[in-house]
């Protein structure tokens, strides 16, 4: 019989050695036939699972919400800077990636993973907060720079009205909700953010598709901060090329904003 040579390399997505791409087994020409969409495809690639339209639409909508946020962000100004800075596309991309992470944008799966297991546990949410603090932590998936309980965010609101209307449970996300209910006491921009709530919905999406221990490895993978990162880099190649089109100069920060303490 023949003798198989160890691979270098295992793969257990996608498979290009046919006519034509298979994606998770589903090749290409099906996808575009039952006009599957992006969620699709990242249900395949990133879950290995076909999950049902609901589902896939929620994904997409988290795409949609979280593409922009305007010029002022974290990652925007990166980008922005670096465009005007004269570099090529890509590197304005990454560099507003790279300012993805526990404070921007990168919060999902850690609000995920610690909403999960404060409800899991029977923790109450004015617990949960207290422990956080007492171990010097913030809550992740809780505050924001500009939205506050009066100004409350659009985002997070069309999540949860899809989510009302289409989730068979909201356990997380209600538990996310109660959080912050407690967190708005101590200050009024303590709010669910998008983070907290893309996180907290996911957990009751992927708990309805999926069984417990498959939940926890998508968690523990850091799969979730990749969909806000999918979706910004929208917005990050809008405010490159917007700069590009527009042949902005290169960014100098004014020194009358900086206050100079070198003494
Ligand atoms: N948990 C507990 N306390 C908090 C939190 C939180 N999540 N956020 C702010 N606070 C406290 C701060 O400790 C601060 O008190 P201190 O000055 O005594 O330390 C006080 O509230 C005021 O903080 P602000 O200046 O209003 O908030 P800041 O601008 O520093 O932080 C941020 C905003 C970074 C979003 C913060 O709320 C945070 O770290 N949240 C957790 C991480 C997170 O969810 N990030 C995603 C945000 S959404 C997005 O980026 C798309
Ligand atoms: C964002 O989506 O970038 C934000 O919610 C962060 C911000 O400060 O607006």
């Amino acid at each position: 019989g023949h003798i198989r040579k160890a691979t270098h390399i295992v793969s257990t997505i996608s498979d290009d050695r046919g006519e034509e791409p298979l994606y998770l087994g589903i090749p290409i020409s099906k996808v575009i036939e039952e006009q599957m969409g992006i969620g699709d495809i990242i249900s395949l690639l990133w879950f290995k699972k076909k999950l049902p339209r609901w589902a896939t639409k929620f994904i997409e909508m988290c795409l949609l919400v979280a593409a922009d946020h305007g010029p002022c962000v974290s990652g925007a100004h990166n980008t922005i800077v670096t465009a005007r800075a004269g570099k090529d596309l890509i590197s304005c991309l990454c560099s507003g990636l790279l300012t993805i992470g526990p404070r921007f944008g990168g919060a999902i799966d850690d609000a995920a993973i610690n909403f999960k297991k404060a409800l899991d546990n029977g923790i109450a949410p004015d617990v949960f907060v207290e422990d956080l603090k007492r171990q010097g932590r913030r809550v992740e998936g809780i505050g924001h720079r500009i939205k506050t309980a009066e100004n409350q965010d659009k985002r997070v609101e069309l999540l949860c009205q899809y989510a009302k209307q289409h989730f068979p449970s909201m356990k997380y996300f209600n538990y996310a909700r109660a959080v912050e209910s407690y967190t708005l006491q101590k200050a009024n921009n303590l709010v669910l953010n998008i983070d907290g709530c893309i996180g907290s919905l996911l957990v009751d999406l992927l708990s309805s598709c999926f069984h417990e221990p498959q939940v926890k490895e998508i968690l523990e993978l850091g799969a979730l901060n990749g969909l806000f990162v999918l979706s910004r880099s929208i917005g990050l190649i809008g405010h490159a090329l917007d700069q590009k089109r527009m042949k902005q100069p290169l960014y100098r920060h004014p020194a009358d904003d900086v206050l100079y303490a070198t003494e």
